[in-house]
């Protein structure tokens, strides 16, 4: 099997898509955050075939995709009132709650946990493939587990083409990083993932939200193991004095950037600007294809210049630490 990349302008393949999801196969599609790996939410077979092709670790859950609150209300039990805040605010869009399950969503799905992570995309094709599919979608990005999260459909089949049954190619991904996890089942609000919400966003809507230390020994998310959205050519952030680095002799280095502040440098064997004027939007959006470029040259080093950790900042370091953690 070696996935076609199809285009989702095309009701055909959305049709497809959806009968393909119902029998239990993988298909790839798009969302605003990142392209997904999605399979039916109720079916544990067809999970085990999403563990199969990221060789995922199964103590990693995945996150169910709904395309309504009538989808929402088969995978969840209950909602507090503040996760109603928060879907009222945010739903459709790259917020991912973790609420307490019902019991037909299987364990493999949730790693044996008695909690989901669940949200609503905000993506024409992924609405649509939701709703053909009549099911909910359980949907780890998709990619090999550890490495960069996909945001083009030829990211998909560069990295696990041969492992699904169909690719759904919507364009590139508007936001560019994923979703912002957040948990509700203790006593506070958690953020166990920082994402384009941001944590002044959720703090606006229900007020303190903590911060899950980012590294931990027993993650509840893998997105939070320290060394993951992982290239495999080494990764060192500079300091943000923006003094660039001394380069050992020989050494083939590429630079990512946040925006184009000084001339071009040429002891650099390439350079990628994440937005010429240093929009943090723009430098999300562009942020994974641009490490993946760098990554596809067989550098020796990626050096990054830092951003600030405010807003949207916060995710985008977050990824590039865990980028550069070893
Ligand atoms: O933007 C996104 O969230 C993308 C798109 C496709 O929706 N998905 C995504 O999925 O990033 P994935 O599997 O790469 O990351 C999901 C994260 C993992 O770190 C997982 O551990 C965490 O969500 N997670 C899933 N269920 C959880 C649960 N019940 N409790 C805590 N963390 C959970
Ligand atoms: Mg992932």
């Amino acid at each position: 099997m070696n996935a076609q990349i199809r285009p989702a302008s095309d009701p055909e393949f959305i049709r497809l898509a959806g009968e393909t999801i119902r029998m239990g196969g993988l298909v790839a599609f798009p969302t605003e955050t990142v392209y997904g790996l999605g399979c039916d939410a109720f079916n544990p077979d067809a999970a085990a075939k999403i563990f199969e092709a990221k060789q995922r670790p199964q103590f990693d859950p995945l996150i169910v995709h709904v395309a309504d609150r009538t989808q929402l209300a088969t995978v969840v039990t209950a909602l507090t009132s503040t996760a109603q805040q928060l879907i009222d605010q945010f739903w459709p869009g790259p917020l991912t709650l973790v609420l307490p399950k019902q019991l037909t969503i299987p364990d493999l799905v949730t790693a044996g946990l008695e909690t989901v992570a669940v949200r609503m995309p905000n993506h024409p094709v992924a609405h649509a493939l939701i709703r053909e599919a009549g099911t909910p979608i359980a949907a780890p990005s998709a990619n090999p587990f550890g490495y960069v999260s996909p945001t083009t459909a030829q990211h998909v089949a560069d990295g696990l083409g041969s492992m699904i049954d169909l690719i759904l190619d919507g364009g590139p991904c508007p936001v560019g990083v994923e979703s912002t996890i957040v948990s509700l089942v203790g006593p506070q609000a958690e953020l166990l993932r920082p994402g384009s919400i941001t944590l002044e966003q959720l703090s606006a809507v229900i007020g303190p939200v903590r911060r899950s230390s980012s590294v931990i020994d027993q993650p509840t998310a893998p997105g939070q193991l320290a060394r993951h959205y992982a290239t495999q050519t080494p990764v060192k952030i500079l300091p943000f004095d923006k003094t660039r680095p001394t380069l050992q002799h020989n050494e083939r280095a590429g630079l990512l950037i946040f925006s184009q502040t000084s001339a071009t440098d040429e002891r650099f064997a390439a350079i990628e600007v994440l937005s010429i004027t240093g929009d943090l939007r723009e430098a999300a959006h562009h942020l994974f294809a641009a490490l993946r470029r760098l990554d596809a040259q067989g550098l020796d080093r990626i050096y990054v210049e830092p951003c600030h950790e405010e807003g949207l900042g916060m995710a985008i370091m977050d990824r590039l630490r865990r980028c550069a953690a070893l």
